[in-house]
């Protein structure tokens, strides 16, 4: 059996993630494709709680936030997504490794290369075939949301920046893997970006 693909959503909260990895799974399971749409942290029982922590707890260090982040992540790829992808399904997830080390590894300061390193071995190397970058200046971003702010809402603009940045220069660095949209321009014009980018990804049938 071939293994399912493996799509990450990534960028600043407020960037339209969960509505297009929806329009994504959507398309992907008219197809006739078997979609487990998911999303970090907190897709998981244990999930749930190390979200509520790491989000809404007491205050922690940036190596505690990180490790939260990891713990989450390894058990929803042991869990979640590997099973799912072995069984021949595809997985859709909003944000993955790319948002650890952007928040933890630059936002927090921790370096970007030692977050990388703890979410490749929490996941034992796992990564998207796919990784769809929803770019949008934070201020904009942070603007959209409604509710209470969580503990990296509330960090200050510079975080967001920088937050921001190293997700494109990652961009950068894998074309391969990454798809980069401008989050300003139409949902359905992103959304068909999206679709272009994976169609070939797609056995043929
Ligand atoms: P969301 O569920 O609204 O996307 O919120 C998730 C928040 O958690 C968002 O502010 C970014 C943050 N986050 C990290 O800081 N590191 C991570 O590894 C992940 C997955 C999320």
């Amino acid at each position: 059996m071939t293994r399912g693909l493996f799509i990450s959503f990534e960028g600043g909260d407020g960037a339209g993630k969960s509505t297009q990895s929806r329009a994504l799974a959507q398309w992907l399971t008219d197809l006739g494709r078997t979609v487990v749409r998911t999303f970090e942290p907190g897709d998981t029982a244990l999930g749930a709680v190390l979200r509520q922590a790491v989000q809404h707890g007491e205050e922690v260090s940036a190596r505690t936030e990180a490790l939260l982040y990891a713990a989450d992540r390894a058990h929803h790829v042991d869990t979640v997504v590997r099973p799912a992808l072995e069984r021949g399904q595809d997985v859709v997830t909003d944000r993955y490794l790319d948002s650890s080390v952007a928040y933890q590894g630059a936002g927090r300061g921790l370096g970007v290369e030692e977050v990388e390193r703890l979410s490749l071995w929490a996941t034992e190397g796992l990564l998207p075939d796919l990784t769809v970058l929803l770019d949008l200046d934070p201020a904009v971003g942070l603007g959209r949301l409604t509710g209470t702010p969580d503990r990296m809402e509330r960090a200050g603009d510079e975080l967001h920046r920088r937050v921001r940045e190293t997700f494109l220069a990652r961009a950068e660095a894998d074309s391969g893997r990454f798809l980069v949209l401008d989050a300003t321009r139409p949902a359905d014009e992103v959304a068909e970006a999206i679709r272009t980018r994976v169609r070939p990804l797609l056995p043929a049938v």
